[in-house]
């Protein structure tokens, strides 16, 4: 009797551990379906703000294309990077009549029409440009006639149209040789530049080139040569490229458009210019990368289109020199305006990795040298801006009209389609070197 119990017992033990651990199983396998769900649902929902985080394989500036920072990209994320205080550090003190000079490279649809404008019309110098209405360029001399800003602007496209730091590596200093004071026996050259959102800017040449405009008069100058026209054909047959459509445009091999930013601010010489035979794309991509974040590190500055105000921050308090008029952060761009489809978003993506890329790594750069900078004045951006307005209101006078500028021509309106181009050394027609 007894035994029989004990035995029964024991079954039923059994059983119930049987269904105890069935409902276990269970409870195991719903919650983790509600977390995957939970998390494919935070994957989805884009964030708009961009927001701090470390990613695998972005804490070295040397690897080259890593999946975190383009995932984070679509994610609308920035990974942080590992920069050091000298990286992060660019406080200077420029001395325009010595021997400081500024060099404005500008790429093409980055919002870097206004920003060349700013400079020539906008910036508290003790010489500020002299410019004349109807007249494209300004003089900005020093009073020892010195040339202190090299930019399409001031000088002209002296080193080709939307010369870029290749190009202007090879011609800046023959040109200023040949052009600048003679009094003037040294020159320190501090670049500048700014990006943009790569698929916006991509989207927005797309449209420009849809409006008409070419570049083709663009010397694509590398060790010593244009690139010619085997190594980079035209996209278009015909006077221009009017009405294409962003399938055709995406289609086109040799677009220039693919990664501007990065060919733009690399040293292209370490790819051998345009003809990359016995390289693989991925090679090429890395070393354009690589070197494009070297040389960013080195220019004295750069902005980002989507960060005026924090441009501005940043250009004033490192650079030293402050803007008449603040800037005006925009969002009426053309490319914002512009519904494709996922495939086609899909394509533009993958066409301009290497610029997400950059992009990522530049801005992340950018925030990190306005946190170092807010805490060097001890002042936040807003601080800093409110302080400039409550001093200016005390003042009492309306010092920031004094030079009435127009820059409402925003972003968009870069009148790109006919350009006086002057290209140093005088080789000749432009045309003919490509
Ligand atoms: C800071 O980082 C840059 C770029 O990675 C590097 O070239 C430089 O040597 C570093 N400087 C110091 C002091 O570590
Ligand atoms: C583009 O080319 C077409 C002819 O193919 C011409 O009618 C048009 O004016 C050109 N547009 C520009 C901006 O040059
Ligand atoms: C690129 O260089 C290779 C080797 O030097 C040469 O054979 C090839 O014709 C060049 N390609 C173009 C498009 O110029
Ligand atoms: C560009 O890269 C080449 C090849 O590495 C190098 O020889 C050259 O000095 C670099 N140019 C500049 C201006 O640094």
């Amino acid at each position: 009797m007894n035994r029989i119990f004990k035995i029964r017992f024991r079954k039923k033990t059994c059983s119930s551990r049987r269904y105890f651990r069935g409902i276990f199983v269970c409870l195991v396998v719903a919650s983790s379906i509600l977390i995957l769900i939970f998390l494919f649902a935070l994957h989805i929902r884009k964030p708009a703000v961009f927001t701090l985080y470390t990613c695998l394989g972005s804490e070295n500036p040397a690897a080259g294309l890593s999946v975190s920072n383009y995932e984070a990209f679509l994610q609308g994320h920035l990974c942080k990077h590992n920069f050091n205080d000298s990286v992060l550090n660019k406080h200077r003190l420029l001395d325009l009549e010595g021997d400081d000079v500024l060099i404005y490279l500008h790429i093409q649809k980055t919002g870097g029409g206004s920003f060349g404008r700013h400079l020539v019309h906008n910036l508290d110098v003790k010489f500020p440009c002299k410019c004349l209405p109807g007249i494209k360029k300004c003089d900005c001399l020093t009073k020892a006639r010195r040339h202190w800003l090299f930019s399409r602007h001031a000088t002209g496209w002296m080193c080709g149209l939307h010369a870029d730091w290749t190009e202007l590596a090879d011609c800046i200093d023959v040109w200023f040789q040949h052009n600048d004071a003679k009094s003037r026996k040294h020159r320190i050259y501090h670049y500048l530049t700014f990006l943009r959102n790569p698929v916006h800017r991509f989207l927005s040449e797309w449209q420009h080139v849809h409006r008409g405009a070419t570049w083709k008069a663009a010397r694509l100058h590398c060790n010593g040569k244009g690139a010619s026209l085997d190594e980079v054909p035209f996209c278009f047959s015909g006077v221009n490229w009017s009405g294409v459509s962003l399938d055709e445009f995406l289609s086109c091999k040799h677009n220039l458009a693919f990664n501007r930013m990065t060919r733009m601010l690399a040293n292209l010489s370490k790819v051998n210019c345009y003809n990359h035979t016995g390289l693989s794309q991925e090679q090429v991509d890395q070393i354009l990368l690589q070197s494009a974040k070297e040389n960013l590190l080195d220019f004295a500055f750069f902005g980002i289109l989507e960060e005026q105000r924090k441009t501005q921050f940043l250009f004033e308090n490192n650079l030293g020199i402050k803007f008449i008029t603040d800037f005006q952060q925009k969002d009426e761009t053309h490319a914002s305006h512009v519904e494709i489809s996922d495939e086609m978003m899909q394509r533009v993506l993958e066409k301009n990795r290497v610029d997400i890329e950059l992009y990522q790594y530049a801005k992340d750069l950018f925030l990190q040298r306005v946190v170092y900078t807010e805490k060097r004045l001890g002042q936040t951006v807003q601080e800093y801006f409110n302080h400039a307005q409550d001093a200016l209101e005390n003042s009492g006078a309306d010092n920031k009209n004094v030079r009435k500028i127009q820059h409402e021509d925003e972003y968009d309106n870069e009148e790109e389609y006919v350009e006086e181009v002057n290209v140093y050394p005088g080789k000749g027609n432009i045309q003919a070197i490509r």
